[in-house]
C-alpha cells in the first residue's frame, strides 16, 4: 500500500517538470517538516530522534555541518541559524573537504550531516570517519533508512517526500526549516528566551503560507528569468544572511540553465569582481530589509554607476533608478528570512533553463545522488 501511495509522487501531476512540481510542493513539504514538532507551551521544538539530553545539548561548544552541493549550501544557512539562535559557534564545510583534510574531531562538537538521498558517498565517508574518531553525528536526511541515516547517532528526517529532479528545491527548503527547528530546540535549552522562542516558532508556522505568496508571483519571476537567460552569466550577491542564499541561487542557475553564476558576499564585490560589472553582466541581489539594507543599497549603487543590470529579491523595492526588476518577498523573522528569499531564486533558474530549452530534470553531467568517489 505504501508503494501505491508513493506512486503519485513519481508523476508530474500537471507540471511540465518534476522541478516545477517540487517547487510547488514546498508549502506542503514545510508543513510536514513542522508537523508535531512545535511546542506551543514552552515555545520550543521537539525532535524525538536527536538522542541528545539537555545536559549534553548544553555541553556543545561547536557545531560543524557537512554535506555536498545544495546540502552543503543549506548547511551554511543552518549553521547561521544555530549560531544566531543557540549562540553556539557553527559553520559548514563540503563533506569531501572535511574528510580529506584530517580534521580535528572534538568531543564537544556536534556534527550534522545533511543529505537528501542519504547515500552521497563523500558525506557517508565523512560520517564514518567521524564515528570512527568518536564524533557525535546527527543526520539531517530525507530518505528514511538510507545509509547516512543508519550511520548517525541520531537525526531528523525531512519528510519532504520523493525528490526526482536533480536540482534540489523542496528538500533544500525543508532542510533549512529543520535547521530552524534544531536551532530553536538548542536555543531554548541554552539562552533563547521564551519570547524569542515564540517569535521563531510563529515565524516557522507562517512559512508555508508565505511560500505560497511567493509562488503566486511565478509569471513575474519568469519574465525576469527570460531577461537573465539572455546574459552570459550573472553575479549573485548578499550579505551575512543573504550570502548563503546567493550561493544556492547561483548553484541552481549553473546546474540547470548552464549559465556561469558566481556568488559573492556583497562587500567583496569591490575587492575584485567589480572589474567585470557592466551593462553585459547582471547581478542578482538578495536584499532583505535587515540592518544591512543600507550597505546592500550602497553595493547596488556601485553596480548602477557601472550600468550593471540588477535583479533584486527584496522585502521592499530598491530605488527604481537602480532597478525595476524586483521580486518582493514576504518578511519572516529576520533569522528565518533566508528560507523565503531562496524560493524566487529557484523559479528564476527554472524559468531561465526553460527559456534556454534545457533538460531541466536531468541536467547534463549531473546525477541526483553521487554514490561513488
Ligand atoms: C548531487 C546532486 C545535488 C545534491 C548533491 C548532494 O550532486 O546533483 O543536487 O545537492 O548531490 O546530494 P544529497 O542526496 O547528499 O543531498
Amino acid at each position: 500500500a505504501e508503494i501505491e501511495a508513493d506512486a503519485a509522487s513519481y508523476d508530474r501531476t500537471g507540471h511540465d517538470h518534476f522541478m516545477a512540481k517540487e517547487i510547488h510542493e514546498q508549502p506542503a513539504a514545510v508543513e510536514r517538516a513542522l508537523r508535531g514538532r512545535l511546542d506551543a507551551r514552552f515555545h520550543t521544538a521537539h525532535l524525538g530522534g536527536l538522542n541528545l539530553d539537555p545536559r549534553e545539548a548544553r555541553a556543545i561548544r561547536r557545531v560543524k555541518v557537512i554535506g555536498c552541493g545544495s546540502a552543503y549550501y543549506s548547511g551554511r544557512i543552518g549553521a547561521q541559524l544555530i549560531e544566531e539562535l543557540a549562540r553556539i559557534p557553527a559553520d559548514a564545510e563540503p563533506a569531501s573537504e572535511f574528510r580529506y583534510r584530517n580534521p580535528v574531531v572534538e568531543p564537544d562538537t556536534l556534527y550534522i550531516a545533511v543529505s537528501q538521498s542519504g547515500e552521497t558517498y563523500d558525506t557517508l565517508a565523512a560520517v564514518q570517519e567521524l564515528r570512527r574518531k568518536g564524533g557525535r553525528v546527527l543526520g539531517l536526511v530525507n530518505v528514511v533508512g538510507s545509509a547516512i541515516a543508519r550511520e548517525c547517532d541520531g537525526g531528523v528526517y525531512l519528510h519532504a517526500g520523493p525528490e526526482i529532479s536533480v536540482a534540489s528545491t523542496k528538500t533544500f527548503t525543508s532542510t533549512c526549516v529543520v535547521f530552524g527547528l534544531i536551532a530553536l530546540h538548542l536555543g531554548r535549552i541554552r539562552d533563547l528566551s521564551p519570547a524569542d522562542g515564540r517569535r521563531i516558532a510563529d515565524g516557522l508556522r507562517a512559512l508555508p503560507g508565505q511560500i505560497r505568496e511567493i509562488l503566486a508571483q511565478e509569471d513575474r519571476i519568469a519574465e525576469l528569468a527570460r531577461k537573465l537567460s539572455a546574459a552570459p552569466g550573472a553575479f549573485y550577491v548578499g550579505r551575512v544572511r543573504g550570502y548563503p542564499v546567493a550561493r544556492e541561487g547561483a548553484q541552481k542557475l549553473k546546474e540547470i540553465a548552464y549559465l556561469h553564476a558566481e556568488a559573492y558576499p556583497a562587500s567583496e564585490l569591490k575587492h575584485g569582481p567589480l572589474a567585470l560589472v557592466g551593462p553585459g553582466l547582471p547581478t542578482v541581489a538578495v536584499l532583505p530589509d535587515d540592518d544591512l539594507l543600507g550597505k546592500n543599497q550602497a553595493t547596488l549603487g556601485e553596480i548602477r554607476a557601472r550600468r550593471g543590470p540588477v535583479i533584486a529579491v527584496a522585502h521592499t523595492a530598491p530605488d527604481p533608478r537602480v532597478t525595476e526588476d524586483v521580486v518582493l518577498v514576504p518578511r519572516s523573522e529576520p533569522e528565518l528570512d533566508p528560507i523565503l528569499l531562496g524560493v524566487p531564486l529557484q523559479l528564476l533558474a527554472y524559468h531561465a533553463a526553460l527559456a534556454l530549452g534545457h533538460d531541466i530534470d536531468k541536467p547534463r553531467n549531473l546525477a541526483k545522488s553521487v554514490t561513488v568517489e
